[in-house]
């Protein structure tokens, strides 16, 4: 480093690589990685953390494509330059052949380093392969790599049948994957179900390695956008009544992304016909028979459905569209105040999402994948089990029924702006860079006090809280820091990051099923997994999910939220429902642990397992005694851990009759919400001599 600032030396080998006029999809792997890379670059340029960069690709010659691809050097700015190496091959490869160049490019990538007046710091691989280089290079080097996979062959693997042709060299791409994964000091995922579903089947699978830092996106176009006469005329010839709300679909029509579960759900309602039309984007087509299969079976079912349900008139499903009277179609639906659905079985990050936020129009979309962090992050739609037509329906009537909550997910939109930004995301990535590069000492590791805090209405909730506490826990040295949330690991460092609270040195997650310590080395943390051997004893989770699946009433959460130790519910205004699952699970012969809390979310968890145990737990893996605990909390799932210690903290904004429990009369209720009023607790306790630190062990 110099200066405390960082060289970055990213590398990526697919494709068509150059600084300016990228000719995405010249070539088929010429495309939203390289655009990712670059967004990436030009942000880091931005920062004054990173003072130089470059980017290593592949040089090639190739008579179709143009020469600059050869040049060695290309200059991009004072900072940045793109590096093209030679390999065994100078001819253009696809990315499917790359692996015949891994041991010539590792020789040329170390041998390039050696002539740098200055060693990289960190080195950055995008994709497979690059991974792999990166794993050999720092091995060689010792220079450190973060590893950003794009895609990965699992997912890819899973989307096919075993036997298709597109599967042929996926086991050769996930053995290079893993490869690269295992020896990265950190992992770069765009969204929680990248970080927690798709790298969760690699052998090297370490979630507390993984980082979710949300990549930018250029959204303003769709910001500003209005609609036209053209898209109009192309939407209105298939309508009666053009001036209706629109529900909009635009998605590829591959069997993956469920258009036909949003017909049925159209069709089947009434309500939705006479409330509004229907609108499917479904890519482009002259003859539809002569597309490829999937694509063509899609299409068909389509308009065989809307002629079952005798939709005409209801249903626009242009044959064909520009790509940009893209921005202007959601103009045209955020006019007709509509709502954008995205049914998909299954949606890895959720572009389009983005794109409806940002031309202020809400969305209904699916619970499994990306979804889950756009609605979260940005608070404009609603999610919903895509199996399930009469939830989708129910939610878009939910949202054109209701003018306030229609203004409300609209207007939404800004946020995404805001929080799918590049320079936002170097932010959160130069900070995971510098601890990569000069892993931070890890001081609390024999602490006089353990402070355990609930993200959520706790230590979140208002943002000069948060500030307040950031600046008063950089003070408190002789205190742990630690995290007890119902959110899973990742979705917690998310959420975290993106308030800018404290980095905790602990971090109990999933209600206390997870345990996970910040490793030495700064970066990344380390799973407890002795306590999953301790909690796993009697929980068998297929059997407690098949009898509470056909117990009516609860509704599952999101894949996303259901955990290996944790299946999670909601019980809306069910406050009798934690009794009758117990109930009926002990009927069972299953002791489980239940735990409702505001009023809503319902999660069952094997019984040894809750945010008070593993407190206890953390407590005696730091050597503490009870007395060097605090814990703070304000609703139900924080019950057992604010009874089980002695100095528990009530944030003043608590819900579920925390205040007025008997269980927690020994407990402290904050005047001040939120952070504050964690802030005021550990005074309180502190002052108060019932907390008296132990001096600090001298070892
Ligand atoms: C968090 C989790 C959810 C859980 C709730 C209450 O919101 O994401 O799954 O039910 O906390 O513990
Ligand atoms: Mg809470």
């Amino acid at each position: 480093m110099n200066g405390g600032r960082v060289f970055v030396l990213h590398i990526a080998l697919q494709g068509c690589l150059r600084a300016t006029d990228v000719e995405y999809g010249i070539t088929a792997d010429t495309g939203g990685h390289i655009r990712y890379l670059l967004d990436l670059v030009a942000a880091s340029g931005r920062n004054p953390a990173i003072d130089r960069m470059e980017i290593v690709t592949r040089a090639f010659h190739h008579v179709a494509y143009a020469e600059c691809y050869a040049e060695p050097v290309e200059t991009i700015d004072g900072t940045t330059r793109i590096v093209r190496l030679l390999s065994a091959s100078d001819a253009y490869l696809v990315k499917e052949e790359l692996w015949t160049e891994h041991d010539s490019l590792v020789e040329a990538l170390v041998a390039h380093i050696a002539t740098l007046d200055r060693a990289p710091d960190v080195m950055h691989a995008h994709y497979a392969d690059a991974g792999l280089i990166a794993a050999r290079v720092s091995a060689r080097t010792g220079i450190p790599y973060v590893f950003t996979a794009h895609s990965l062959g699992r997912v890819k693997l899973a989307a096919f049948d075993r036997d298709c042709a597109e599967t042929a060299g996926l086991d050769r791409r996930i053995a290079i994957e893993e490869e690269a994964i295992a020896g990265a000091a950190a992992i770069i995922a765009s969204s929680r179900d990248e970080a927690e579903v798709q790298y969760a089947d690699y052998a090297a699978y370490d979630p507390g390695r993984i980082r979710v830092f949300a990549p930018g996106s250029d959204l303003k176009q769709f910001a500003n956008c209005a609609t036209d006469a053209h898209v109009d005329a192309l939407i209105n010839r298939f309508l009666d009544d053009p001036d209706k709300p629109v529900i909009l679909a635009i998605a590829r029509p591959v069997t993956k992304k469920n258009l036909a579960a949003l017909v049925h759900a159209y069709g089947r309602s009434p309500a939705l016909q006479a409330a509004a039309n229907l609108v499917i984007l479904a890519g482009t087509r002259d003859d539809s028979t002569t597309l490829e299969p999937e694509i063509r079976d899609n299409i068909a079912e389509l308009l065989q459905l809307i002629d079952r349900y005798d939709l005409y008139g209801k249903v626009a499903y242009p044959k064909q569209h520009r790509p940009d009277d893209i921005a202007a179609v959601y103009a045209h639906a955020r006019t007709r105040r509509g709502v954008f659905v995205n049914p998909a079985l299954n949606e890895p990050f959720g572009l389009t999402l983005l794109e409806a936020a940002a031309s202020g129009l809400p969305v209904v979309a699916t619970d499994s994948g990306g979804p889950n962090d756009i609605v979260e992050t940005c608070g404009n739609g609603i999610l919903v089990d895509p199996r399930s037509p009469s939830a989708i329906t129910d939610a878009i009537l939910g949202i054109l029924d209701d003018p306030a909550l229609w203004s409300r997910y609209s207007a939404a939109g800004s946020v995404a702006i805001r929080a799918y930004d590049w320079d936002r995301h170097v932010q959160l990535y130069v900070g995971l860079l510098e601890e990569v590069v000069r892993p931070p000492e890890v001081v609390e590791r024999d602490p006089a006090l353990l402070l355990v805090s609930d993200i959520d209405g706790t230590l979140i909730g208002c943002a000069q809280g948060v500030d307040a506490f950031a600046a008063w826990r950089a003070a408190q040295t002789d205190v742990a820091f630690a995290i007890a949330t119902g959110r899973s690991f990742h979705s917690a460092m998310a959420v975290l990051g993106q308030h800018d609270a404290p980095r905790p040195e602990i971090l109990i997650t999933s209600v206390g099923s997870e345990i996970y310590y910040r490793a030495v080395q700064g970066a990344v943390y380390d799973r407890d997994t002795e306590w999953d051997g301790i909690i796993a004893a009697g929980w068998d989770r297929d059997a407690v999910a098949a009898l509470v699946g056909r117990y009516a009433g609860l509704t599952p959460q999101s894949p996303l939220e259901q955990r290996r130790f944790k299946l999670s519910y909601f019980a809306d205004g069910d406050m009798a429902a934690a009794e009758r699952v117990r109930a009926l699970l002990a009927e069972h012969g299953h002791s489980c642990s239940i735990i409702q809390s505001h009023g809503r979310y319902l999660d069952i968890l094997p019984h040894a397992a809750s945010k008070g145990t593993a407190v206890e737990h953390v407590r005696r893996r730091l050597g503490l005694e009870p007395r060097q605990v605090i814990v703070a909390g304000d609703s139900g799932n924080d019950i057992e851990m604010l009874r089980s210690s002695r100095h528990a903290i009530i944030v003043g904004n608590y819900s579920d009759g925390l205040g007025s429990r008997a269980d927690l009369a020994h407990g402290y209720v904050a005047i001040g919400h939120h952070a504050r009023g964690v802030i005021e607790g550990v005074a309180y306790f502190r002052e108060a001599a019932k907390f008296e630190p132990v001096r600090r062990r001298v070892s």
